[in-house]
């Protein structure tokens, strides 16, 4: 079932209450879908409504108006539990400030979801995977120990190492250095190549000419649907 639909979102939108009366409209009638194995890009401008965007796709913050389905279901419908059971089990998300526990080492982040699953996560495929994204002589530090794109490979293999279906992603790279945005790149390919989803937000148009698609955002809305974008489809 490689083709079928995991995302559809019809007229998004969300308006944000400033202060009483004082409506900010942060995205406007946005729809669009995404399959299984597909691996979507959102580019724009900062403060065009990416990170927002993301959030609303994700099930983690109800839009004003519109449909948000993942798999058919609508996430905004379900109680607390069954939205914290989803959100743990079946989609990851890479938040543009990492969201690490600054008093863990960064094995400990790197299992955590695992944990919380109840579901131990091997030594050897951390190991594995801190050794993909050269961590491996930070494995044992402690976050506040780490540099930024270090806290950020941590954030990436923390995602990835839960295995998630569906990959929500906030600027990933955007501490990373040429080499290391190289490592992740590959690790997001394999993941597609297995048929994972993944949808990233990026500032970085080169990722983004990666992508099989690319959503350009602007002022809050959807300016347009890139199909195989190149760093020449892609100005916005
Ligand atoms: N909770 C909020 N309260 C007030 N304004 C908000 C809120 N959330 C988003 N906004 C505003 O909505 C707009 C879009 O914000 P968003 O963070 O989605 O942009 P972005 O494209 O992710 O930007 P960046 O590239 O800088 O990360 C911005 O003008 C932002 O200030
Ligand atoms: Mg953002």
């Amino acid at each position: 079932m490689m083709h079928q639909t995991v995302i559809e979102i019809s007229n998004l939108a969300k308006e944000i209450e400033l202060a009483k009366g004082n409506l900010l409209q942060v995205l406007a009638d946005i729809s669009f879908e995404v399959k299984a194995g597909e691996f979507i890009s959102i580019v724009g401008p900062s403060g065009s409504g990416k990170t927002t965007l993301l959030y609303c796709i994700s099930s983690l913050l109800p839009p004003t108006n519109g449909e948000v389905l993942i798999n058919g279901k609508s996430p905004y419908q379900w109680n607390p539990t069954k939205l914290a059971k989803f959100r743990r089990k079946e989609i990851g998300f890479i938040f543009q400030d990492f969201q690490l526990i600054p008093s863990l080492s960064a094995y400990d982040n790197l299992v955590l979801p695992g944990t919380l699953n109840r579901r131990k996560v091997k030594k050897q495929a951390v190991e594995e995977l801190a050794a993909r994204l050269e961590l491996h002589a930070e494995l044992h530090q402690s976050i506040d120990a780490l540099s930024g794109g270090e806290q950020q490979k941590v954030a990436i293999g923390r995602t990835i190492l839960a295995d998630p279906d569906i990959l929500f992603l906030d600027e990933p790279t955007s501490a990373l250095d040429t080499h290391s945005r190289k490592l992740v790149m590959a690790l997001l390919q394999e993941l597609v190549a297995q048929g994972k989803t993944v949808v990233m937000v990026t500032h970085d148009l080169e990722l983004a000419a990666q992508s099989s698609r690319a959503l350009v955002m602007k002022d809050g809305q959807m300016l347009r649907m890139v199909e195989a974008p190149s760093l020449e489809t892609l100005v916005f």
